[in-house]
């Protein structure tokens, strides 16, 4: 348990603030389309050639198994005026609610994949799942980036420093 502490401590104390990704997933869920949100802290480049990006996602997340399934997602970088849509996509699941609906985020369909991307984004990398490791309570999901999208440089991206937004 006290490992457990600092450890937890030292994520919210010293390895910060991180910069903040909404990750976007479309799949079947019961035989309907379900378009799902999830905030992510925890996400990295990973190699150059291949073009590979990395994101852990809680193995309790709907949004793991709507990766898992749909074998591919979009992260999307988004500016300050979305720290309210993005700490409601990061507070709630999508297993009991449309977070396109209940936010400002707006659906557009991807240039490359199968899935939807947020319209706001200032930035999208478009990944299909090459591999998924088991890594303790989170699963890293490597993606092989097929498209990459910038709409204004990264300077206004926001970012999280443990208890609250702030711009990276
Ligand atoms: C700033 C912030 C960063 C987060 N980072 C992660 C993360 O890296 N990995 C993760 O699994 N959950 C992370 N979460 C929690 C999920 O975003 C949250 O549990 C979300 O409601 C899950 O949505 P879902 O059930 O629709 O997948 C973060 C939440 C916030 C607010």
């Amino acid at each position: 348990m006290e490992v457990y502490d600092s450890v937890k401590a030292a994520l919210h104390n010293v390895c910060r603030p991180w910069q903040v990704a909404l990750v976007s997933t479309s799949s079947k869920v019961m035989g309907k389309e379900k378009d799902n949100i999830i905030v992510l802290a925890w996400h990295t480049p990973l190699s150059h050639e291949p073009f590979l990006y990395g994101i852990a996602i809680g193995k309790t997340r709907f949004s793991c198994q709507l990766v898992r399934d749909a074998g591919c997602f979009v992260v999307n970088f988004i500016g300050p005026e979305h720290e309210k849509d993005a700490w409601f996509c990061g507070t709630h699941s999508g297993r009991t609610s449309d977070k396109f609906s209940a936010t400002r985020f707006t659906r557009e369909d991807s240039e490359r994949l199968d899935s939807v991307r947020i319209k706001e984004a200032i930035a999208h990398l478009e990944c299909e799942v090459v591999a998924e490791h088991e890594v303790g309570d989170h699963i890293l999901f490597v993606g092989k980036v097929v498209h990459a999208g910038l709409k204004e440089q990264g300077d206004r991206l926001i970012s999280f420093g443990g208890d609250r937004f702030g711009k990276a």
